[in-house]
């Protein structure tokens, strides 16, 4: 696996390689790789010729009050998972490589599927992810790209740009990777304690309840189904909920009543960490 820190090194890598008739995928991450960064590298590797993953902890994304100095970062440890899950490439460019000036004057905001749920709690929030993101688009060029569920609304968000903006980009979603007990893996659970993670799969437990009362029970009523997952979830006292909602899949609109297919999606503090999880269902 080839190492590059330099967006001209990248794009010339990546053009290289289309121009030997290769099929590129790129992984964008923010690093301290697990095992749902694994799964999206994995899928690239088998759909594709050359697997490109990007490491970089993008600054626009936090606001002052979060985490980016605490971030976890293990350059040697990702290096090693991204090598062993097939990447050919691994991008880590500095945060002078990717903002040159400091703060770009150019950002890019997708409107109202960024305005509920997270983009509420963490105002500017999608912002940044879309402006590195369409970056990073515009850097590998014409590329399949891999991003998981486990982020859905950043997902809905980044397809939407990929289309409004005609970037030569096919973006496929791929499904949560767990741990047995429920819990969706993501670099911040290195945050929690012991105690912490004993609890932590009640998100996931809110999550599968809501599920069970639109698929099994037949509640057709958001405003039910919300307020079992935040019951659920506060019945924990180590938990702050921020939001638990269920929304229109396909434009994460809040229904006044669940027809077809709907997401569930929690986010919640737990000690340092804020954890976000979600699951579809189907109201039939
Ligand atoms: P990061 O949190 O590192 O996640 C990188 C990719 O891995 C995202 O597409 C995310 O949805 C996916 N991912 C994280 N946990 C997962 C899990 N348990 N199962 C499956 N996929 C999982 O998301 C970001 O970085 C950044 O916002 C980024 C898109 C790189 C822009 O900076």
């Amino acid at each position: 696996m080839q190492l590059t820190t330099s967006i001209d090194g990248f794009r010339k890598a990546l053009d290289a390689a289309r121009h030997e008739g290769k099929r590129v995928g790129l992984v964008p991450t923010m690093g301290y790789l697990h095992a749902g960064h694994r799964s999206l590298i994995e899928r690239s590797a088998a759909d594709n010729d050359v697997t490109a993953v990007t490491l970089f902890v993008n600054p626009l994304q936090f606001a002052p009050t979060e985490d980016l100095a605490a971030y976890p970062r293990d350059l040697d440890r990702d290096t090693a998972i991204a090598e062993q899950a097939g990447a050919a490439l691994l991008f880590a460019p500095s945060a002078d490589e990717m903002y040159p000036t400091g703060t770009p004057l150019t950002s890019v905001s997708v409107s109202t599927i960024s305005d509920p749920l997270d983009g509420r709690s963490r105002p500017g929030h999608f912002t940044g992810v879309a402006t590195v993101v369409a970056k990073l688009f515009a850097i590998a060029g014409e590329c399949r790209a891999y991003f998981g569920e486990k982020d859905f609304q950043q997902l809905a968000i980044v397809r939407r740009m990929a289309a409004d903006l005609s970037f030569p980009v096919e973006v496929v979603g791929c499904p949560t990777v767990r741990e047995a007990n429920g819990l969706a893996l993501s670099s911040r659970n290195v945050y929690l304690t012991d105690d912490e993670r004993a609890v932590a799969p009640r998100l996931h437990e809110a999550l599968q309840l809501g599920r069970r009362l639109i698929e099994d029970n037949g509640e057709r009523d958001p405003a039910f189904v919300n307020e079992a997952m935040r019951a659920h979830i506060s019945a924990e006292p180590r938990f702050t909920l921020d939001y638990a909602e269920v929304v229109n899949a396909a434009d994460l609109t809040m229904p006044t009543r669940l027809v077809g297919e709907v997401r569930l999606l929690v986010a919640a503090r737990l000690g340092k960490a804020r954890l976000i999880d979600n699951l579809g269902a189907t109201a039939a």
